[in-house]
């Protein structure tokens, strides 16, 4: 059972803790609306339903249109049993006729870690009974007045405002922030959800690679009739364009049971995987581009579209999965055409994106500030841009010191081609629980807070995780390098670049690896099952392993 209990008291003793001291005492009452089901514009066609974050996180439960009610106090017996009271809607005949209908009150006591079920008629008499018994209570809602947070109808605000009248106070100032630091690091049953959306949406990238690689082999072949007489079946699926291998990849998450993508799925080949959320406005659909392909090229198969040849160019997939609310955020860039094999330039890309993430993985444990850890990400790319001689180093032709890996570092330049942030914390939401994860006031990096030096400032613009790393946290390591004309503009004529070998590099369009990694008492364990070393891409998007 999801275990609601004690994020309520993870929760309430991080309320307590921002409280100003005369507050932290007192009795602590908590009142939130679950999401409602939606309607596409003026219609009556339902939405997609996703439970609202931190309900789901305080109740476990996914019954729209709920209320939860919780009672907390430090020193009293609230503050080891909380009351936890869910307000679930009546099963009416209209919703058993067009929809699945609510469990009863019997079932949802028997699968809801709360102290009570009822249905939200109940919910006045609950509030007016808090206020009597529990003289002076501070009342905390979710942001009022917010488009973010489901709207906590009028009737039950109302009283809830009428405490005030009784010695209470309402206040929505910091209910959020304590859940998001109460959401930041999970627990044990947390992190098996987001294990099996990685386990499921591993599969998913893999089925994608595995479907390129056979078609490569010629080992798609359609039946008679196929794609003429009747529809091509799944068995007979290629992919020669963006929104196939997206279509697979959502395919294959359903049919192991995950309702939702975490985010939309980024499906991107060629140039157009330098776009970094390529996934609205036309994004995820355009055809791979087409041949002709060079004599020295690997050809694909003809099982491909008749008389059509893909050229060789990288595919960025970067897609999870939800399970129970909890996401998956995995990136991989695989080659198509040259035979399923990355071309010279896009392997030694890859392969760079590939060192700056292990080295960065060999730094995470508890203690370690992120910034430390993304600032050693475009240490590494620096390195890495040097040796293949896209940036200059003191020993090209008539450099100078000014190239040092250090002062690269300084000038801020290879943010233009890694310009955002190297992860971040994952969970309920894929960007997730942002007040907790980047403080206004950012803590020293350095131990003793002593001043270091942190590369640019550019660096850190969208880096959305600005704090030391805690045991139980889950964050994504998702280093990339891309060639955006748009991002590239302001360095066209940078000294620090060698324009010429930075041509032949800027085909490749963009490289992104992302895995998700849980931090452990000492160091991390990577939740990603899908691999991502060269040998093992190229083998299975070539059809040979
Ligand atoms: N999928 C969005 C991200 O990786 O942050
Ligand atoms: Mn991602
Ligand atoms: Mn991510």
């Amino acid at each position: 059972m999801y275990q609601a209990t004690k994020h309520v008291l993870a929760t309430c003793e991080q309320l307590c803790a921002l409280l100003p001291a005369a507050e932290k005492t007192k009795p602590q009452v908590l009142l939130l609306a679950g999401g409602v089901v939606g309607y596409r514009n003026d219609t009556d066609r339902e939405q997609a339903f996703r439970q609202e974050s931190n309900f789901f996180f305080l109740s476990g439960c996914n019954v729209p249109s709920s209320y939860l009610l919780v009672a907390y106090q430090p020193g009293t017996s609230l503050d080891k049993t909380p009351s936890i009271e869910l307000f679930i809607p009546e099963a009416n005949v209209a919703d058993m006729m067009w929809s699945v209908p609510p469990p009863s009150i019997a079932a949802a006591i028997e699968t809801h870690d709360v102290t009570r079920v009822d249905h939200p008629t109940a919910l006045p008499d609950a509030i007016l009974k808090l206020i009597k018994a529990l003289p002076g209570a501070l009342f905390h809602t979710l942001p009022r007045g917010s488009p973010l947070f489901p709207a906590v109808s009028e009737d039950y605000l109302q009283l809830v405002l009428a405490a005030e009248n009784e010695g209470g106070a309402a206040t929505d100032l910091f209910l959020l922030p304590a859940l998001h630091r109460a959401r930041l690091i999970k627990d044990d049953h947390e992190v098996g959800l987001i294990r099996k959306a990685c386990d499921i949406s591993s599969r998913a990238h893999e089925v994608v690679m595995r479907v390129l690689g056979a078609a490569v082999k010629g080992g798609i072949v359609a039946g008679a009739g196929a794609g003429v007489d009747r529809p091509l079946l799944p068995s007979e699926w290629l992919i020669e364009q963006e929104a196939e291998a997206e279509a697979i990849f959502v395919a294959s998450c359903r049919r192991e049971g995950a309702l939702h993508q975490a985010y939309l799925p980024i499906v991107a080949a060629s140039t157009r995987a330098s776009t970094l959320h390529y996934c609205c406005n036309g994004g995820n659909d355009k055809a791979f581009a087409w041949g002709p392909v060079g004599a020295h090229d690997h050809h694909n198969n003809a099982s491909l579209s008749a008389g059509k040849e893909i050229k060789p160019q990288v595919l960025l997939i970067d897609a999870g999965c939800e399970w129970t609310c909890y996401a998956a955020d995995i990136t991989r860039t695989m080659p198509v055409g040259n035979g399923g094999k990355f071309t010279p330039e896009a392997k030694a890309i890859y392969e760079l994106v590939l060192e700056m993430q292990k080295a960065c993985m060999e730094m995470i444990k508890p203690g370690v500030h992120w910034d430390a850890v993304h600032l050693l990400s475009h240490r590494i790319l620096v390195r890495g841009f040097q040796k293949l001689g896209i940036f200059k180093s003191p020993d090209s032709p008539n450099s100078g010191s000014w190239t040092s890996e250090e002062a690269i570092l300084a000038s801020g330049t290879s943010a233009s081609f890694y310009p955002h942030g190297l992860g971040h914390s994952l969970g309920m939401d894929v960007h997730d629980v942002p007040s907790a994860s980047k403080p206004v006031v950012n803590p020293s990096i350095a131990p003793n807070n002593a001043a270091v030096e942190l590369g640019h400032a550019s660096f850190y613009e969208y880096l959305r995780l600005r704090i030391k790393l805690e045991a139980g946290m889950v964050v994504t390591v998702e280093p990339g390098i891309y060639f955006s004309p748009h991002l590239l503009a302001p360095v066209r004529d940078s000294p620090l670049i060698d324009h010429d070998v930075l041509k032949r590099y800027e085909n490749v369009g963009g490289v992104r690896i992302e895995d998700v990694v849980h931090i452990t008492a000492d160091g991390m364990e990577n939740l990603t099952k899908v691999k991502s070393d060269v040998d093992w891409i190229e083998g299975v998007c070539s059809g040979k392993l």
